[in-house]
């Protein structure tokens, strides 16, 4: 039976925590000063410490509306209420195989063997608009395409026209992800279009547009996974922006530190942190920024957490070498990437992006499974334990 389109409504976000966390001090990129040469180098340098030193950093005026922002949380949580029989018909096909577009289930994990708890983490996942995806999405989704694409981005085959009529739309990509790229090439004094060039939305990615849930848990089974939803991790992509959430359970390692700290929400900001495909580009001198969720403070363990967040990777034809010609690359040191420095096999994005997102689908997948959890995701990657919990398996 079909379901009723709802109205969209407004959303409304849950009372940010009053307990004093221990919050991570990161900085701000301040796109207001994007405008001049001047402010660009200050954001350029600015840059640079969040990705060698904090892990996430702040945007901020990004001349992307709060409202605008809204109605994508009231879309995700209309989604997120639709019944799972619903939400199962747009599970992807070759979901094992690492495809990631639409409805990916909770449970897929363990996270406590003895008492079988699993995670509770929802995925909705909206690929690009840029002719290379389908799009069937559940109606709720579907009666609000437009605006998700003219949120993400508006492709670029309706530019040209648009530009005729003088409209002119701010999307994630021209305000926030295209500033990003050149503030990057200008901190390692790279020509501006380096990273935009690999970064064509008009060229094949996996970037995606994410409604995501997490599901609360009592007290009791959060003492039981240690209150640790999700372990701590590095993306895959280029940069992944995650719009404010008050429900406070990011927590950032320190690269410089090792210490893990909350990430606090900023009105009006949204949090970026970079990913493993810039981190090989840079021969890792960009680093994965290495991120975890926590059950939340006693005041907000009762509400679940819905979150909003884009991941922009490369282009899916890109091979992940280190970019040559960076003065700044070259005399610290980074000249290769741990493909490269092992002698193995540099992979494209979409090599990189499929073999990581298969190991994501592991079907038995149970936290403190050494074996899986520092497997070598193609020869030259291992991945990492970044957490200190013991779980007898
Ligand atoms: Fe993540």
């Amino acid at each position: 039976m079909p379901v009723p389109i709802p109205q969209l409504g407004s959303y409304n976000f849950v009372p940010e925590t009053k307990e004093n966390l221990d919050w991570a001090d990161l900085t701000t990129i301040d796109l207001s000063l994007y405008g001049t040469p001047e402010g660009r180098q200050q954001l350029a340098q600015t840059l640079l410490k969040a990705v060698r030193e904090d892990g996430f950093f702040y945007v901020k005026n990004f001349n992307i509306s709060e409202e605008r922002v809204n109605r994508q949380y009231s879309i995700g949580q209309h989604f997120y209420e639709l019944p799972l029989e619903e939400k199962l018909k747009h599970v992807p096909e070759g979901w094992a195989e690492g495809k990631f577009n639409g409805y990916v289930p909770a449970g897929r994990r363990v996270l406590d063997p003895v008492s079988g708890i699993r995670d509770r983490v929802e995925i909705y996942n909206i690929p690009k608009f840029d002719g290379f995806f389908e799009h069937n999405h559940p109606a709720i989704v579907q009666d609000n395409l437009d605006e998700i694409e003219e949120f993400s981005k508006v492709a670029c085959l309706c530019i040209g026209f648009l530009e005729t009529l003088n409209v002119q739309y701010q999307d994630l990509h021209s305000e926030i992800l295209d500033p990003l790229h050149v503030l990057l090439a200008i901190a390692l004094e790279l020509p501006e279009d380096t990273f935009t060039n690999i970064h064509k939305y008009e060229r094949k990615s996996e970037d995606h547009l994410r409604y995501m849930k997490y599901s609360k848990y009592t007290p009791e089974e959060n003492r039981k996974i240690g209150n640790l939803w999700i372990v701590g991790h590095t993306d895959i992509g280029s940069w992944t922006l995650l719009f404010r959430q008050p429900v406070a359970a990011l927590q950032v390692q320190n690269h410089k530190t090792g210490e893990w700290k909350y990430v606090k929400p900023v009105d009006a900001t949204l949090t970026v942190n970079t990913c493993n495909a810039l981190s090989f580009l840079t021969g890792g001198y960009v680093l994965s920024t290495i991120h975890r969720l926590t059950s939340p403070p006693k005041d907000q363990e009762h509400v679940d957490r819905l979150g909003l967040l884009y991941f922009s990777r490369p282009n899916n034809d890109v091979r992940l070498n280190t970019v040559k010609g960076s003065p700044v690359l070259e005399c610290e040191g980074f000249a290769q990437n741990v493909f490269e420095e092992g002698g193995h096999p540099v992979p494209t994005m979409e090599q990189w992006t499929f073999a990581k997102q298969k190991w994501q689908r592991t079907p038995k997948n149970i936290r403190g499974d050494l074996e899986l959890e520092t497997a070598e995701i193609l020869p030259g990657f291992r991945e990492k334990i970044y957490d200190d919990y013991k779980v007898a398996v």
